[in-house]
């Protein structure tokens, strides 16, 4: 037998200093769907994400609080597992947490053998670093006197400190990132680290600190505190048990397959990572993807504006897969997208509770009616199946191009294009009609298991992005087993059995009423 390819997929890790936003879950689902994805294609999947706990801003939330640092950041890996797994229906393989043992220990023998290589070393730093956003700065690197990134003052700090000799990687990472140029996705971000980071030149990095505690100590100098980036980017290799007594998932998964992470921290994943990974002598991991923001009515999303959508909310009033879709539709990947309430709503009632909902609800309550539930097994095709037949195969064609390079609203448009022909394909065909006529048994017959057919297919490949669907609209159709709901099944017209039995269930997406919506959630 073919050893089963794998697929090692990662999200950034997140920080534990807040409950998250609409904009994270946003990298979440889009990792979740590309997992889910290559499972059905037939990948041995392993799924990686988990929190970033260490560094001064967690050490003076929880001093804020009047907790300890691991009291506070429990709570929230609690939080943050319960929000992926029962509310956004996130299903990672691994949590890493960089507080675990585990890492914490790998951190450190990362940090002994990059030392014992030489390249790390211990001199005077002197510079300004910025506590919210965890890095160091020159004067000339600030925007107006504070942090680019984030916008907020920068603290003057005098230590002696560890560096990393990053300067040694620039040429190899130029040369890597030149001659890989899926390395780094989409183009755009590639030029820019090339651009504006690494052709400028690279300074070697402070990787200690010793003014606050709540880290990972150098082990051979505990006044030093391991830089947090350096601490969080391990992650990736420290959850397979990187130097580890046991290393099989090391050597099985990495070198990642894709490495998600958000725009604003590709510079992280291609410069300061890599560059560790060449001084450990380990492989590169063979995508980086930085995907673009979702902002809130045009405006950056952030605690500090009070524009945080709560996806508990969201997912509370509208079910989770319809959250999964609105995010993996509205969002082009790569480029920044925008949510409002508005859209959100716009999209349930069109795209699902219309083009789908009703698709559904048509299909089986005509099989009910004409059929009594089940349809003869004598049939005769119309003269508009085989353009539905071909819109559809057509649409699972593309659909899998765009999900092997995670675009995901192009996949989902190609899907609703085929939604929105079966529909068509009712006002063409006109059941009621046939009905009425009489003696057309079997047309009618054979149109109703054109539509029972297109929605098993959809079922099959939507079901990446929403996964609690395709179990709705299976049931209705009375679909059991595995064999008709697989990606390659998908491929086919006429696997279902003709004498095909429905029953009809709940409204998949209700139909909300947008104006009394929208007043509801303003008041929130
Ligand atoms: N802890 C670091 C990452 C360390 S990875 C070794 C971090 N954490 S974060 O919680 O601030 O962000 C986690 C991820 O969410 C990042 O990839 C970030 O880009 C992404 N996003 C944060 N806000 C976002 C939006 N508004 N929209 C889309 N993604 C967003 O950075």
């Amino acid at each position: 037998m073919a050893e089963q390819k794998t697929f090692y997929i990662t999200t950034a890790i997140y920080y534990a200093n807040s409950n998250l936003h609409i904009g994270h879950s946003y990298e979440i689902v889009l990792a979740d769907v590309m997992a889910r994805y290559k499972k059905l294609r037939g990948y041995d999947v392993k799924f990686l994400t988990g929190m970033d706990e260490h560094g001064q801003k967690v050490e003076r939330a929880a001093a804020a609080e009047d907790i300890a640092p691991q009291q506070y950041v429990d709570a929230i890996a609690d939080a943050t597992k319960e929000l992926f797994c029962d509310v956004l229906g996130i299903d990672y393989d691994i949590f890493i947490r960089t507080t675990d043992e585990k890492h914490k220990n790998t951190v450190k023998k990362i940090f002994k053998t990059l030392y014992d290589k030489g390249d790390i070393y211990k001199s005077d730093y002197e510079g300004l670093y910025c506590i919210p956003y965890e890095t160091f700065y020159t004067e000339h690197n600030l925007k107006v006197g504070k942090c680019p990134e984030c916008d907020r003052g920068v603290e003057p700090v005098k230590e002696s400190s560890y560096f990393f000799r990053l300067s040694k990687y620039q040429d190899r990472l130029i040369e890597h990132i030149e001659n890989n140029p899926d390395f780094i996705q989409p183009k755009s971000r590639q030029n820019e680290m090339l651009n504006n980071f690494l052709r400028p030149g690279l300074e070697d990095l402070c990787v200690s600190r010793t003014t606050f505690k709540w880290g990972v100590p150098v082990e051979f100098d505990p006044e030093h505190v391991i830089y947090v980036w350096v601490d969080a980017l391990t992650n990736y290799i420290t959850a397979l048990d990187y130097l580890g007594e046991d290393d099989v998932l090391y050597q099985k998964y990495w070198p990642a397959d894709v490495q998600l992470v958000g725009k604003d921290i590709v510079r992280f994943h291609t410069i300061i990572w890599p560059a560790l990974l060449m001084a450990l002598g380990e492989p590169l991991p063979k995508q980086v993807a930085g995907h673009g923001f979702l902002n809130i009515d045009g405006k950056k999303m952030g605690k500090s504006i009070g524009n945080v959508v709560d996806p508990r909310v969201l997912v509370g009033r509208y079910g989770a897969d319809a959250i999964r879709y609105f995010l993996m539709r509205e969002v082009v990947f790569g480029q920044d997208g925008n949510f409002t309430n508005e859209a959100l709503i716009g999209r349930i009632n069109a795209d699902l509770a219309n083009d789908l909902g009703n698709l559904l609800s048509r299909t089986v309550g005509m099989v009910e009616k004409y059929f009594g539930g089940q349809l003869p097994a004598a049939q005769a095709p119309t003269d508009f199946d085989e353009s539905l037949i071909n819109t559809g195969l057509t649409a699972v064609q593309n659909a899998e191009g765009y999900f092997d390079k995670m675009q995901f609203s192009y996949a989902l448009n190609e899907i609703w294009d085929f939604v929105r022909r079966a529909n068509k394909y009712i006002d063409e065909v006109m059941p009621w009609q046939l009905f009425k006529e009489g003696g057309k048994e079997d047309v009618l017959a054979g149109s109703l298991y054109m539509l029972a057919e297109s929605l098993r297919i959809i079922a099959a490949v939507i079901g990446p992005v929403m996964p609690n669907t395709p179990a709705a609209i299976y049931s209705q159709l009375n679909i059991a087993g595995d064999e008709l709901k697989t990606w390659e099944s998908a491929k086919k017209f006429g696997l279902l059995a003709r004498d095909a039995r429905v029953s009809k269930g709940d409204i998949v997406f209700p139909r909300i009423d947008i104006k009394k919506e929208l007043e509801e959630l303003a008041g929130i």
